[in-house]
């Protein structure tokens, strides 16, 4: 019998592709990243697995090109590049990555919340610059402290809940907002408390995102709420580039409406060499490295794998969005 064939749009590791080859053809996409839609559109109609990420559009238009396809697994935990309705409605599964990230995303966040607060890679520029120079004065280049700050956590999932964590670490005030409460027991073992976005977003002095990118959440971080935030207040963004709407966000930082930003992920990426980002001081970024630890992304791989294994096979997926 023909082996049933798979295509990645970007390689993964050497391991991962020697197991696949084990059972299916095997075709993994070299050249532009991310993949050009129409070599994309181009191998969907003969394909049984798709291998995936989150740069690719997996929309209803390229679905509705799929003839065999099974399984759709994506080396990521979020899914908001996938069409999930359309896919449910037709049968496809859909395999992802939760779990195995949540610590490394974390760190990222904290990092990056470091990072703007205490202006480490602002002063990495300025050394760069050759600039050490003109800054001198005793109160020049300062940053703030973390400790006795509030920190408000917008989605207290597993990175938020992680996250927290490492603030309460740091004696920093936590306060969250989610859909719901999480329970008292939680609250009390992360030492957070449930505020509304509106105090949120008031009462922060820096806020951490953590919830996927929907409908609802589509640019909500907007002037409306730059305006809200403490003057003094920093935003961290390593969740998805579509929550901010970034042009305010831009004049934000530029007009000193908020005090700074740390931003791993962008409504478009990879972004251009001279995005406007680029070229103002108080702004911190990472090029979507929230899950990129070589022990995360093995365990990625893994999961990658094991969810195609079983959706190719009309088995639910060890971690299955749907069904
Ligand atoms: C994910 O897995 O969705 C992350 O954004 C990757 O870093």
């Amino acid at each position: 019998m023909e082996k049933k064939k798979v295509f990645l749009t970007r390689t993964l590791h050497d391991f991962a592709l020697k197991e696949l080859k084990k059972c299916y053809q095997i075709e993994v996409h070299s050249g532009k990243i991310p993949i050009p839609r129409k070599k994309l559109e181009s191998k969907i109609g003969e394909i049984d697995g798709l291998i995936c990420f989150p740069y690719d559009i997996i929309d209803s238009k390229l679905l509705e090109k799929a003839k065999n396809l099974k399984v759709i697994s994506t080396f990521s935990v979020g899914f908001d590049h996938i069409d999930i309705e359309y896919a449910k409605k037709n049968k496809i599964r859909i395999g992802y990555t939760p779990e195995v990230l949540t610590n490394a995303t974390a760190d990222l966040a904290f990092s990056l919340m470091i990072d703007v607060m205490r202006r480490v890679s602002e002063g990495d520029r300025i050394i760069r610059k050759g600039s050490w120079k003109e800054i001198y004065g005793a109160y020049d280049y300062t940053g703030s402290d973390l400790q006795g700050k509030t920190i408000g956590i917008f989605g207290l999932g597993r990175i938020g809940s992680t996250l927290a964590r490492r603030a309460k670490s740091f004696d920093m005030n936590i306060v969250y907002h989610n859909r719901k409460h999480v329970s008292k027991t939680k609250e009390k073992v992360l030492g957070v408390k449930y505020v509304s976005f509106e105090k949120l977003i008031k009462q922060s002095d820096v806020i951490s995102i953590h919830v996927p990118h929907t409908s609802k959440t589509d640019k909500l971080f907007d002037k409306r709420i730059f305006k809200k935030m403490k003057k003094t207040a920093f935003l961290i963004n390593t969740a998805r580039g579509k929550i901010i709407n970034q042009k305010d966000l831009l004049e934000a930082l530029k007009k000193k409406t908020i005090a700074g930003a740390a931003l791993d992920v962008f409504e478009l990426e990879p972004i251009r060499k001279n995005n406007p980002f680029t070229k103002i001081p108080n702004i911190t970024l990472t090029p979507h490295i929230g899950s990129s630890t070589k022990e995360t992304r093995v365990k990625m791989a893994k999961i990658t794998m094991e969810n195609l294994h079983l959706g190719i096979n009309s088995k639910k997926p060890k971690y299955s969005v749907g069904y």
